[in-house]
């Protein structure tokens, strides 16, 4: 895929899935901007820093007008803890739905002008979570679900100019990966409930990014792609007492 000439934001691009995306938009040709609250502790060559609070409307509208050029936004930033509804205050779950909902609406208003004038494409980053029941982290299931419902109807606003498509993505390997899966051998078992054998590396979700960014993608807006490793075998099989062959 050749992004060469291209101009590409990634949100919350320092660390995580966000880094795996930058690292491909550069390894495409593009030149790539993280933005998010922190410098990247580990260096991210080929990029450029941004800091941005993607919550802050105003700091978002300053940033994106200061942009001289945009061609791809990845709305990337997001994530939640592990928290019981009744385990807190609406305030917290509102938090929730402000990072993993509303900021990307915010920051795609942002970036509209720009993107319409080249043409240019939206990938936001959506979870499994928001397909299927999220107990311990049901706000941010909600919110990813609203996230690929905007995408759709933003797809068909903002078209011809503007593509905008989801990456619906399963668990990733991340610097982070201990807090949801637990150690090593969390992870390991975690790993053997995906079809494919394994989490997803970052750059799994970056190469899906790219593709849908690039012309090959051209024809591609309203869409949602998962990069799941195959999906979740149905609980209830293993669970029964007959059919034990599947
Ligand atoms: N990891 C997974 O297994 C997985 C699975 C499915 C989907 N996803 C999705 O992939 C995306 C990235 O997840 P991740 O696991 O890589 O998360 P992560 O390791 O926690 O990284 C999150 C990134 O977003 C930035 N960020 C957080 N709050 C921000 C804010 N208010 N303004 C600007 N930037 C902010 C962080 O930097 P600062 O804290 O310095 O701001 C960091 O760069 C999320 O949308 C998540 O829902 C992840």
């Amino acid at each position: 895929m050749e992004l060469s000439g291209r101009v590409v934001v990634v949100t919350g691009g320092t660390r995580g899935v966000g880094a795996g995306i930058a690292r491909s938009f550069a390894e495409a040709g593009a030149e790539v901007v993280v933005c998010a609250r922190r410098p990247p502790e580990v260096p991210l060559p080929k990029a450029r820093f941004a800091p941005l609070d993607v919550r802050d409307a105003d700091a978002v509208r300053h940033f994106f007008a200061a942009l001289p050029r945009l061609d791809v936004l990845v709305n990337n930033a997001g994530g939640a803890p592990y928290r019981l509804l009744a385990d807190a205050g609406p305030e917290r779950h509102l938090r929730v739905l402000e990072l993993n909902l509303l900021a990307p609406l915010t920051v795609s208003l942002a970036a509209h002008e720009h993107l319409r004038r080249t043409r240019g494409s939206i990938v936001m980053i959506g979870s499994v979570s928001g397909g299927r029941p999220s107990p311990g982290t049901a706000a941010y299931g909600a919110a990813k679900a609203g996230l690929e419902n905007l995408a759709r109807s933003m797809a068909v606003e903002w078209a011809p100019d503007v593509r905008v498509n989801t990456l619906v993505v399963g668990m990733v390997r991340t610097e982070r990966s201990q807090l949801h899966y637990g150690d090593e051998e969390g992870i390991a078992a975690v790993s053997r409930s995906v079809p494919l054998g394994r989490l997803a590396e970052p750059s799994d979700v970056g190469a899906a990014a790219v593709f849908l960014a690039s012309n090959a993608a051209a024809y591609i807006s309203g869409a949602s792609l998962l990069v799941h490793g195959g999906g979740e075998r149905p609980a209830f099989l293993d669970a029964a007492s007959v059919n034990k062959e599947t």
